[in-house]
């Protein structure tokens, strides 16, 4: 593992030299001061902006969904039960936190360069964990529509369909789903067709940004595709602010992580490397040292 990340950060450095002249791509908490003409409050990571009655109400319409407490603890979602579980989770959050408030990230991927690597299960975590500090407030938006299992994951049962909200056909409060009144998540039951053209579309886009601006959220986490298994994510970087790349032990090679690194960082700000799956780590969770 040591030699894997001492490889890394070569390889990082190598690219950070390259890259040292070219511009940080402006974030979407910076675009969207642009829309303010909208009327609705702009807010800035970091939360505590007082939110308008609509964006209250839209909160308070969704329904709600009650986690099924074993399912989360099989499913390895301890950041949902606080405490000694949730520290590894607590502190890639507080890390995560620390970077939007730096450069006021909002939208972030959570990507991986092959299947199973452990994103769903990592962004579920990083969503509960976030929601437990309620000045903030959190979105999860299920973009892996060819693979959905963010759903079964945290154990939404509802027949909810994000992806009929990023086609236009049905409003965004129809497909999503709230763990009290900071966090919501955006699933999909079934996989979609034609996950790659509306991934791609400027009308998709438009659909997340009106989602947006109706519930105001600090951070929204996109579960997003794997980035050599299709073109999906990488045409849905740019849209995003930044992204963290989950890496499985003994199942990602280097040249994978490389690779995928070297996409995420033409598209949007790589915000860091998480290793899962790690057979020896200190934690009884199995994730070594991710590092930002
Ligand atoms: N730290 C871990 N240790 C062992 N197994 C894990 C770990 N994280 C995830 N898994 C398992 O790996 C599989 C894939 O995880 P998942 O989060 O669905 O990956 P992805 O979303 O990248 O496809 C699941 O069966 C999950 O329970
Ligand atoms: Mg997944």
């Amino acid at each position: 593992m040591e030699r894997l990340q001492e490889a890394l950060s070569r390889a990082r450095d190598r690219r950070r030299e390259a890259a040292q002249t070219a511009e940080g791509a402006p974030s979407s908490a910076t675009r969207s001061a642009d829309n303010s003409a909208s009327g609705h409050a702009t807010q800035n990571t970091g939360g505590a902006t007082p939110v308008s009655q609509d964006v209250a109400a839209a909160w308070r319409a969704l329904p709600q969904f009650v986690p099924n407490e074993k399912l989360l603890k099989n499913n390895r979602v301890l950041s949902f039960f606080g405490g000694a579980v949730a520290q590894p989770f607590d502190m890639m959050r507080t890390r995560l936190l620390q970077q939007c408030k730096a450069n006021g990230y909002r939208r972030i991927a959570i990507t991986s360069p092959t299947p199973k690597c452990g994103k769903s299960t990592i962004t579920a975590n990083l969503a509960f964990g976030l929601a437990r500090q309620t000045e903030l407030r959190v979105l999860v938006i299920d973009i892996d529509m060819r693979r959905p299992e963010l759903a079964n994951l945290v154990g939404i049962r509802e027949n909810l369909a994000f992806a009929r909200v990023l086609g236009g056909h049905e409003p965004p409060e129809a497909h999503m789903i709230a763990y009290g009144n900071n966090l919501a998540f955006g699933t999909n039951r079934v996989p979609s067709a034609n996950s790659s053209e509306l991934l791609h579309s400027a009308f998709a886009r438009q659909q997340i940004e009106l989602v947006e601006r109706k519930f105001a959220p600090d951070l929204v986490l996109f579960d997003a595709p794997p980035m050599l298994a299709s073109d999906d994510t990488i045409g849905f970087l740019d849209f995003t602010d930044a992204a963290i790349l989950v890496a499985a032990a003994e199942q990602t090679s280097i040249d994978e992580v490389d690779v995928s690194e070297t996409e995420i960082a033409s598209a949007t700000n790589m915000i860091g490397v998480v290793f899962n799956k790690a057979r020896y780590s200190q934690g009884s969770y199995g994730y070594d040292k991710s590092y930002y």
